[in-house]
């Protein structure tokens, strides 16, 4: 047989294991039982819908023939409305340091594209959000993780933090409210961060994107702290407009002249994957500037579920679980048998019960310690 086509090496360290797990799950299936998918963060799967004013902006703009190419940054109405949107709350950003992207993942793709080289760290929490470590080693980038703690509802450790900024640090990521842990962090935390990276001049990538799904109301954007600090802001409608399918997403570049080379560099990026999703731009505008009623439902059948599922883990012998302050997961701990991994106990749940979880290894925390998330 001919040697198979050699594909690059850097593709080996790109892991997404909420997907990955996928392949055991259809294994299962395929052996009759039935699969309960827990493995995803959508809240059409479980249940939610799309707020219809949105379906009929996008349907009007198809209709409209909004449906060629785009400028790369995005439509001007709909860029002004998330800059609005950001004025309103408190971080000052003018819509030319608005980018709309295809969801909060192609923004964060382009952000760390436009900041990090090969070799260079960028600080990611531990457990964290697997797609800054796949872009990492697409980009040959080195993730150097900060702890979050689950012992204090999995808040960061400060002066972990602090020790490991280093001149290689290109970015610190903040995940807040955060996947996998629904951890919400205090102002007196995130200004502390804001500092050390404000003196240290590295900038700050806010995962703003559950922001308005906390339990207590929406979060305050992490750039109305400190308007002039390094900071680039994250969100989509993915998750509090219940519209993950449509990939409409946008980053706010802060107003601190400092970034004022990122946001070239990241535009320049936009340049040559053209836009993200034309019709689905209108619906931006749509959501950022009508009726968001739906969010006040949707926050308190969170919360009834996290309450619901915290109790419930609670309760089984050998799972201890943090109760989240925000969006739609928890990261149980279960004591595994001595020589186990996380990976093991997910697997062995699949296919005793079909239930698919994604394991805590999958998120960066030791295979060992048990953790798995749950939505
Ligand atoms: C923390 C975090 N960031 C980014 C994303 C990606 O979201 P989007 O659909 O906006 O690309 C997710 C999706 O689950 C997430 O949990």
């Amino acid at each position: 047989m001919p040697a198979p086509i050699r594909v690059s090496p850097r593709v080996q360290g790109f892991s997404y294991a909420i997907r990955n797990i996928v392949v055991e799950a259809k294994k299962v299936e395929a052996a009759g039982r039935r699969v309960r998918y827990l493995n995803i963060g959508d809240p059409i799967a479980f249940g939610f819908r799309t707020p219809p004013h949105l379906i009929d902006a996008v349907e009007r703009a198809m209709r409209d023939g909004h449906n060629g190419y785009t400028p790369s940054a995005g439509i001007e109405s709909a860029r002004v409305a998330v800059a609005d949107e950001y004025v309103s709350r408190g971080m000052p950003v003018s819509p030319d340091r608005v980018v709309l992207t295809s969801g909060t993942s192609e923004g964060i793709e382009l952000a760390l594209g436009a900041l990090a080289d090969t070799g260079d760290e960028v600080l990611l929490p531990t457990p964290t959000y697997p797609l800054y470590t796949a872009v990492l080693a697409k980009l040959g980038a080195r993730p150097v993780f900060y702890r979050t703690d689950p012992d204090r509802a999995w808040q960061p450790d400060l002066d972990d933090l602090k020790r490991l900024i280093s001149s290689a640090t290109r970015a610190i990521v903040l995940i807040d409210p955060n996947n996998p842990t629904g951890a919400v962090y205090p102002d007196a935390t995130r200004r502390a961060i804001i500092e050390l990276a404000d003196r240290a001049g590295v900038p700050i990538i806010a995962d703003e994107v559950y922001g308005d799904l906390c339990f207590d109301g929406p979060a305050a954007l992490l750039g109305s702290l400190a308007p002039d600090a390094p900071i680039i802001s994250f969100s989509s409608l993915s998750k509090a407009y219940v519209a993950p399918g449509w990939r409409g997403g946008w980053l706010a570049v802060g107003r601190s002249d400092r970034l004022n080379d990122a946001l070239a560099a990241i535009k320049k990026l936009a340049d040559g994957r053209l836009c993200s999703t034309g019709p689905m731009q209108y619906a931006i505008e749509a959501a950022l500037t009508s009726d968001r009623t739906h969010q006040r439902e949707f926050v308190r059948a969170l919360r009834l579920r996290a309450d619901i599922t915290t109790e419930r883990l609670n309760r089984i012998e050998g799972i201890r679980c943090v109760a989240p302050r925000a969006a739609f997961y928890v990261m149980p701990q279960v004591r595994l048998p001595p020589g186990t991994t996380d990976e093991d106990f997910v697997l062995g749940l699949l296919r005793s019960t079909g239930i698919l979880c994604v394991y805590g290894s999958g998120f960066g925390s030791p295979a060992t310690e048990g953790f798995f998330r749950s939505p």
